[in-house]
């Protein structure tokens, strides 16, 4: 790919005090090779410093659980609050800015998915998982996050925030979709509580990740770039629409920096196949929700599903419907 033949694309984006070298950030992805007690090897820092040789201008990992206990949803998920993940996570940060981008940690908790299955070599453990309200899933009964796990989360987030700026990542990405704790909170299906986390208002179902967002901003201080990832619409009956992910967007332009604007949830199948767009479906087909939202917000917009051609990407940030690809 070539600068002049892709202006728009090479064009250098400016997140508070951090310059993005262009608009090709690569999205999260876990990086599946672990230790069996869930620590990655120093090897994760070759695949994440591979994509930054390639040229991207951010580098993101994959789920980063910002609470041991209660937030993780399975053996693959690494935990930024245990202090062995330390050594890795600076190795990749250090992997990846060597090659002159940004690296970006995704901070995520699973929810009312955590602890359902963290079996090593066949033995099954399930544990406590807190959810917007109680229910039964797959025959476990889900608690009502109580208010102080609320707190408690939310400080868990802030506390990863600043843990990752000091590994050396260069930005945040917070993770409020694809059916995790922030989207659970988020989603009216799910959200019937009756305090003011929960019931019928955005407002209310918005605030946990509004909190969130407002807490790692204090930590990160106001010269460090957020990204947050949201489901611009649950993808499937009953979740909400674009109209609900449009008035989420809003309501979080106070704190981020750069809205990545996904679709979807891992755990609905239907909504599974647009989230990580299967074959059957068009090059660039979750654009349209990217553009939409950016209609409605100043902050910057990324779009991210079945992008490949640069062609396609240079249209997508020449015509205005996303900032980043
Ligand atoms: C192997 C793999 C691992 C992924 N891991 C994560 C992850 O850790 N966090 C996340 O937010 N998304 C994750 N995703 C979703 C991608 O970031 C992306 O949103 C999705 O794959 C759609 O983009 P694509 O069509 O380019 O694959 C993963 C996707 C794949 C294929």
């Amino acid at each position: 790919m070539n600068r002049f033949k892709y202006p728009h694309l090479f064009e250098p984006l400016k997140l508070r005090g951090t310059l993005f070298r262009n608009r090709i950030f690569a999205a999260p992805t876990g990086y599946r090779n672990m230790t069996y007690d869930s620590v990655w090897p120093l090897e994760a820092g070759d695949y994440y410093g591979r994509k930054a040789l390639g040229g991207a201008a951010s580098v993101a990992t994959g789920e980063l659980v910002v609470d041991t206990e209660f937030g993780r949803g399975s053996l693959n998920h690494i935990c930024i609050d245990n202090p062995q993940s330390l050594m890795p996570l600076e190795k990749i940060a250090k992997a990846i800015s060597r090659y002159g981008a940004v690296p970006t940690a995704e901070l995520q908790h699973a929810g009312m998915y955590a602890n359902r299955d963290l079996s090593v070599f066949g033995a099954t453990s399930r544990g406590v998982a807190y959810g917007p309200i109680e229910l039964e899933l797959d025959g476990r009964i889900i608690r009502e996050m109580p208010e102080e796990i609320i707190e408690r989360t939310i400080e868990k987030y802030a506390a990863a925030a600043a843990a990752a700026k000091n590994y050396g990542f260069g930005m945040i990405l917070i993770h409020a979709g694809h059916g995790w704790l922030l989207q659970q909170f988020l989603s009216p299906q799910l959200n019937r509580r009756k305090d003011k986390w929960g019931g019928p208002a955005i407002e209310n179902r918005a605030r946990f990740a509004v909190a969130v967002c407002e807490a790692v901003r204090k930590a990160v201080g106001p010269n460090f770039p957020i990204e947050i990832r949201i489901s611009t619409s649950e993808g499937y009956d009953g979740g909400y629409d674009i109209e609900e992910g449009i008035a989420f967007a809003k309501q979080l332009e106070e704190y981020v920096d750069l809205i990545n604007a996904s679709v979807g949830s891992h755990e609905v199948q239907e909504a599974f196949s647009v989230m990580t767009p299967s074959m059957f479906l068009g090059d660039g087909c979750n654009v349209k929700y990217a553009a939409e939202i950016k209609k409605h917000v100043k902050t910057p917009i990324a779009a991210i599903g079945a992008l490949g051609e640069p062609e396609m990407l240079e249209e997508i940030i020449a015509s205005g419907k996303a900032d980043v690809v």
